[in-house]
């Protein structure tokens, strides 16, 4: 009888280990994915940031830290100062690091936007700056956005400023200068995985398309690209879940892995700032669909939002006030039914196929 309690016991302690992750880091490490966030330096040493942050995941991404107008203050100066922060933080919390963004058309500092350099001058100075940074990174940051939002609503290449405006070199060829910076970026660290990002294109549309079809000549002609980072700034509670699904399940099949890079699902606000209480819980099935889309596709090995706590989230100001409330935990770190949802699925794990 003894023996028999022993038993017991020990098995009910099994039981409970291998049941009932506490968080979402614990269920995600179990499932074999990255749960992860966008975070702001300053806020690293608010203690409620901090710990939720280090206790719910296990990846981080810098929301601003890595961008040129924060690493970039003037031609002749890198300032690693927050970037740095970032990886400190996360080392000290074992988890990962995700660099955002080496190239993009928005977001530059106005040296560089105003200087009129020649595309000559301009493709030495990105060809400098990604090789600076990767390599400073290197062995520390594990995958780049290498570029970001390159493409229109119709999956066109977008004017900018490292495209056609006057571009480095490559003005009026299509997605020749996209190959080109991640040609460059394999080159300055060959150990990162590098991928594309892209806002609205995450279910089935024109530029979802236009995504899948460079990624597969990229593929096809050994460009070096290793994923597709699916933004996923969700403004509607009806979000097509089984087109996101299928986007997810097509990119995969091409061989890269897909990361969901910038989930977050904004809510209409009243003129108090709060949202329907309803809308809590549509807020949360969106949540939930995502979550599983990325689960059942065995290339989809990464989920990330923008910011975790509703008291940091650019859709404030993004939206002028009109909308908020987009994260898991609200303003006090509570978790919401949104939070609830993730871990859920993320306890429930991949689908029994994979
Ligand atoms: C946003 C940040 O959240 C803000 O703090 C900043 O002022 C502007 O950029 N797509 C992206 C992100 O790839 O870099 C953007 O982040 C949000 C949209």
């Amino acid at each position: 009888m003894l023996r028999y309690s022993w038993r017991f016991t020990i098995l009910a302690l099994g039981i409970t280990s291998i049941c009932c992750a506490q968080t979402l880091r614990e269920a995600a490490d179990r499932d074999g994915i990255l749960i992860g966030t966008a975070v702001r330096p300053p806020q690293l040493s608010e203690p409620a940031y901090a710990s939720t942050l280090a206790r719910e995941f296990n990846i981080v991404e810098a929301e601003d830290a890595m961008k040129w107008w924060i690493l970039r203050p003037d031609q002749a100066t890198y300032d690693f100062r927050q970037g740095d922060e970032v990886v400190r933080f996360a080392q000290a919390h074992q988890m990962k690091v995700r660099g955002h963004c080496l190239v993009w058309g928005r977001y530059n500092p106005d040296w560089l936007t105003q200087s009129h350099f020649t595309t000559q001058q301009l493709s030495q100075l990105l060809q400098e700056h990604i090789t600076r940074v990767m390599q400073h990174y290197a062995g520390q940051v594990f995958a780049w956005d290498v570029v970001n939002e390159a493409l229109d609503e119709n999956g066109a290449v977008r004017d900018s400023l490292w495209y056609n405006q006057p571009g480095i070199g490559l003005s009026g060829q299509g997605k020749d200068y996209i190959e080109q910076v991640f040609r460059w970026a394999h080159k300055a660290d060959p150990h990162a995985l590098l991928f594309y990002n892209e806002a609205e294109g995450e279910g089935l549309n024109r530029k979802s398309d236009a995504i899948y079809a460079m990624v597969k000549d990229f593929k096809r002609r050994g460009a070096p690209i290793d994923g597709v980072g699916l933004q996923l700034h969700v403004p509607a509670l009806d979000a097509d879940i089984p087109a996101i699904a299928a986007n997810i399940a097509r990119l995969a099949a091409l061989n890269v892995q897909v990361h969901i890079t910038e989930l977050d699902v904004s809510l209409p606000v009243n003129a108090n700032g709060l949202p329907r209480p309803e809308d809590l819980t549509r807020q949360a099935d969106v949540y939930r669909g995502i979550v599983r889309a990325c689960l059942n596709s065995a290339g989809c090995t990464a989920i990330q939002t923008w910011g975790f706590t509703d008291k940091y989230s650019w859709i404030g100001s993004h939206s002028r006030g009109a909308r908020g409330h987009a994260l898991p935990f609200d303003r006090a770190y509570a978790p919401k039914p949104a939070y609830r949802a993730v871990m859920e699925e993320l306890s429930a794990g991949r689908s029994p196929a994979h």
